[in-house]
């Protein structure tokens, strides 16, 4: 299965992002942890990024769509994007390259959720510097306060987690990203619509029963 998760800063692609990559054994291609981890590795790429991050603002397509291409091509049984792609050019070299490939993508998930729902979610998210668990301080606890369940590590917040940074990040949603729906409707894609407002288990399951139904029809 080659999926596609889109919807605003916080709206869950993540955590979301990781329950599908476990029940339907496909990897999880998050175009931010990677950016991250390059910034951690203090390499070219990262450095480039760093700025742009801490704004809010999207990294250069020309970064971004080698990066993904070059994971995507890694991932022969199976991926969800997350994160990507996040403009219609990005979304255009996506299909040039699947194309090229003879590949196509299975679905394109929506997560629908209100700017107003957003900013509690990402001030109060807290995720694992060594396996990148994500938790928040009231909708998802660690067993041990401010530290990760799996590896013991110290949990952090991320830099772009502000209230200032997020209300960027949701302009640049706005302006550049949300369009990208519009992009695979109009292509036919099929494009399930989540209502992301309710709690992570509630969302999990009606992406769950959308993608056993996907399942179903491509056998
Ligand atoms: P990225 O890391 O992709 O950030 P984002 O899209 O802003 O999304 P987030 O990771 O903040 O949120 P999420 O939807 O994954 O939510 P999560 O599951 O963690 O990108 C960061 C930056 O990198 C960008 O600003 C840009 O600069 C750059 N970048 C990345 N990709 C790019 C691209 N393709 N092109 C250009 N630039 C790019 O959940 C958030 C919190 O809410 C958690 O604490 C979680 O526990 C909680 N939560 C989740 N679901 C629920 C729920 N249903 N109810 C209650 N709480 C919930």
């Amino acid at each position: 299965m080659k999926l596609i998760l889109l919807g605003p800063p916080g709206a869950g692609k993540g955590t979301q992002c990781k329950r599908i990559s476990d029940k339907y054994e496909i990897a999880h291609l998050s175009s931010g942890d990677i950016l991250r981890a390059e910034r951690a590795a203090g390499t070219e790429l990262g450095q480039k990024a760093q700025d742009y991050m801490d704004t809010g603002r999207l990294v250069p397509d020309d970064v971004i769509i080698d990066m993904m291409i070059d994971a995507i091509k890694k991932s022969a049984g199976g991926y969800v994007l997350d994160g990507f792609p996040r403009t219609a050019v990005q979304a255009e070299e996506l299909d040039k390259a699947l194309f090229e490939a003879a590949e196509e993508i299975t679905g394109i998930i929506n997560l629908q959720v209100s700017d107003g729902r957003i900013l509690s979610r990402l001030t109060g998210r807290r995720s694992c510097p060594q396996c990148g668990a994500v938790y928040h301080i009231e909708n998802l606890k660690p067993r041990m306060e401010g530290i990760c369940d799996r590896d013991g590590q110290k949990l952090v917040q991320r830099t772009d987690d502000t209230p200032e940074v997020v209300a960027d990040r949701l302009k640049a949603y706005h302006e550049q990203t949300s369009a990208v729906v519009g992009y695979y409707r109009r292509r036919d894609k099929t494009v399930i619509d989540i209502d992301a407002a309710g709690g992570i288990d509630d969302v999990t399951a009606s992406i769950f029963s959308n993608l056993d139904v996907l399942c179903n029809r491509i056998g």
